[in-house]
């Protein structure tokens, strides 16, 4: 199999930028993130297009968005929660699941971070929204990672992985 793309999944907070940033680096690929392509094309952030024109409006955005990105090859496209959930993504890409606990997530996101995710205002109603995704990731992923450590602890179990594979 000959992936055009490596996409990252997985819950809010669990570093999927971070890590796709020196992903991308490492393997000498394009970084591009879904969250900031469509804030950059909407002109305005994401808990303003869900306060505004509310979250089906922004998931329509997210499958044009990740059907636009999948049309080039040789990226790490790092996802917003939601994508695995409400949009398709190409079958040519390589999924990494970055997977972290929800506990571990909490600790991770301050208030800014949490600000500027609006499914993240109430603890409790995120948790309940990560239990009923866990398994859609991990069912999509063609790999998961043990993402609960920082990123230098387990950057190469990725990287490795993927320098085993075909990647254009
Ligand atoms: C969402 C995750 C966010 C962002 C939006 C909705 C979700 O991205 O796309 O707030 O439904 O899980 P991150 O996963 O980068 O926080």
């Amino acid at each position: 199999m000959v992936y055009d793309n490596i996409v990252l999944i997985g819950f809010m907070g669990s570093g999927k930028t971070s890590v796709g940033k020196i992903l991308a680096r490492k393997l000498y690929k394009d970084f591009v993130d879904v969250d900031t392509v469509i804030e950059a094309e909407q002109g305005c952030s994401i808990a303003e297009i869900f306060e505004n024109q509310g979250e089906e409006y922004f998931r329509s955005l997210e499958q044009k968005c990740i059907n636009e990105l999948t049309q080039k090859k040789g990226q790490v496209i790092a996802t917003g929660g939601g994508v695995p959930i409400y949009s398709t993504i190409s079958d040519k890409s390589l999924i990494v699941y970055i997977e972290a606990d929800f506990d571990v997530i909490v600790e991770r996101l301050n208030v800014r971070e949490r600000a500027k995710r609006p499914l993240f205002n109430d603890e409790k109603k995120a948790k309940a929204l990560f239990d009923a995704r866990i398994d859609t990731y991990k069912e999509l992923a063609t790999f998961s990672v043990d993402a609960n450590q920082k990123i230098p602890v387990f950057i190469h179990v990725i990287v490795d992985y993927i320098l085993d594979k075909r990647v254009l």
